[in-house]
């Protein structure tokens, strides 16, 4: 198949990477000339730079023959006259804090190809292909899509959903060996092309290969967010809230309980001090929006958002409350910028947050580390006199600091208490996600004050 991707972030670039490895001739349509660049350089170091997802280079670089990176549009159009698919992977984030979702990227690069199709096979139009809706958008954008082209004079089309659950920094795992694929087609022939895209997974029978409607495929994927947002809010909200509450209750053995349990079963049993990335929060929201928009009661979903919100401020104000911080000119460093572990990704990072807090809070020095995500971070607060960014974990730590915030459950974390444990004047420890449980009673009895999600203070 002749597949165009449009739009190389974390989905586009890791679903047209394993499209090129199925056999499929792939090229990858971006506007950002620098990500293209990187992408197509066929340097494992220069596209991790970029795109930080495990396996992500080893695979386009392995299938160069088959992919192909371009920001010049000419070659786009070449391709349209022999295309069987176009995949739509652009970004659909919330507006402000709407709700509603921001559809320009998605309506610039359809309006823009629209234009364009109209002149493929010499104006004759001859050649079937599918548009497929891979960004994650709002329940009836199928009909939106086709009304668009149409409305240019494309014919020949069809618009199939297919919505991505890829999850970062496990997103080529992911794609190699999918748990589902979700198709939302409206005929038989277009069935049967993404059935030819997806070939290697519809003949395997540990993939769940489902074909629904369009309206199910993009419902069905906001409702999935949604129950896994949910989920995690019931860890921190409640369990969390509950191992802190009483003393004596150790959250890993709840953990321990509760996820050995079939009915409900072991994802998002980890405490957090937020839920962040690009799609919990935007995907809730959206659906909130939505449901808002034709008179539904939103009361719950909203509550799972602000349960979300309330866990980090919960979190720095038991710093204030329990542990007497005061935040005015203590110097702070922060473990973990981006998201999530395995990923540079920091969209709506708990980090990104912390910072603006602490800069509002006036303290003296922020210092931050992270070992993928600097680069994207420096984009948000470059750095300054007051935000300083350290080379290491351990460099983190030189001429000392009075407050560590660990954000992000990178593995390399758990080593934190070695370099903890050298430090002539205790930093008040804020474990945002339980890093350094191991080493808990060990701190303590070193003279470290701890302030963690799951815990009560720990003195
Ligand atoms: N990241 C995830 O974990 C994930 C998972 C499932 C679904 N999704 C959904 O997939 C969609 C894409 O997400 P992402 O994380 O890949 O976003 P991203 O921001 O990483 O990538 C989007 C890319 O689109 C490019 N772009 C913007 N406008 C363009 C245009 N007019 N023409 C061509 N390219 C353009 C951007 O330069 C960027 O590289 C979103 O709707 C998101 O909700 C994301």
């Amino acid at each position: 198949m002749k597949i165009l991707y449009i739009g190389a972030g974390f989905v586009g670039a890791c679903s047209a990477a394993v499209s090129a490895d199925s056999g499929h001739e792939v090229l990858v349509y971006d506007i950002d000339n620098v990500k293209i660049k990187a992408l197509g350089s066929q340097n494992l170091e220069e596209i991790e730079n970029c795109l930080f997802e495990k396996g992500l280079g080893d695979i386009i670089i392995r299938n160069r023959q088959r992919i192909k990176f371009t920001s010049d549009y000419k070659e786009v159009e070449s391709f349209f006259d022999e295309m069987d698919a176009v995949f739509m992977c652009l970004p659909t984030p919330e507006i402000g804090e709407t709700g509603e979702s921001d559809l320009s990227y998605y309506f610039d690069a359809l309006n823009k190809m629209a234009s364009k199709l109209v002149t493929r096979n010499q104006e004759q139009q001859t050649n079937y292909f599918i548009i497929i809706n891979k960004s994650t958008v709002p329940v009836e954008m199928v009909l939106k899509t086709k009304e668009i082209l149409t409305s240019y004079g494309v014919i020949n089309f069809g618009v199939v959903s297919n919505p991505e659950f890829l999850v970062e920094g496990k997103a080529i795992e992911g794609s190699l060996k999918p748990d589902r694929i979700v198709i939302g087609a409206e005929s038989e022939k277009d069935f049967e092309i993404a059935r030819k895209i997806y070939q290697r997974f519809y003949d395997s029978p540990s993939v769940y290969y489902i074909e629904v409607n369009p309206k199910e495929a993009a419902a069905g994927k906001l409702l999935a967010n949604f129950c896994l947002f949910n989920k995690l809010m019931v860890c921190f909200d409640v369990v969390g809230r509950t191992c802190e509450s009483f003393k004596g209750i150790k959250f890993e053995n709840i953990r321990k309980i509760l996820s050995t349990d079939a009915r409900i079963g072991e994802w998002g049993f980890y405490d957090s001090l937020y839920a962040g990335g690009s799609c919990f929060i935007k995907d809730s929201r959206s659906l909130s929006f939505q449901l808002k928009s034709v008179g539904k009661n939103t009361i719950f979903i909203d509550e799972v958002y602000s349960a979300n919100k309330r866990q980090l401020n919960l979190l720095l104000d038991r710093a204030e409350i329990e542990a007497e911080v005061d935040w005015k000119d203590k110097k702070v460093a922060i473990f973990g910028l981006a998201f999530k572990r395995d990923t540079n990704d920091i969209r709506n990072s708990p980090a990104l947050l912390i910072v603006q807090k602490l800069l509002d809070k006036e303290v003296g020095k922020i210092v931050l580390f992270d070992p993928a995500a600097v680069d994207n971070f420096k984009k948000v607060f470059p750095a300054t006199e007051k935000i300083i960014y350290a080379e290491s974990d351990e460099k983190a730590f030189e001429n000392g600091v009075d407050i560590v915030i660990i954000s992000t459950d990178w593995p390399q974390f758990r080593g934190l208490s070695k370099f903890l444990l050298q430090q002539t004047v205790k930093p008040i420890i804020i474990d945002g996600r339980r890093m350094l449980q191991h080493e808990y009673e060990n701190l303590v009895k070193n003279g470290y004050k701890i302030i963690a999600v799951g815990s009560p203070f720990i003195m």
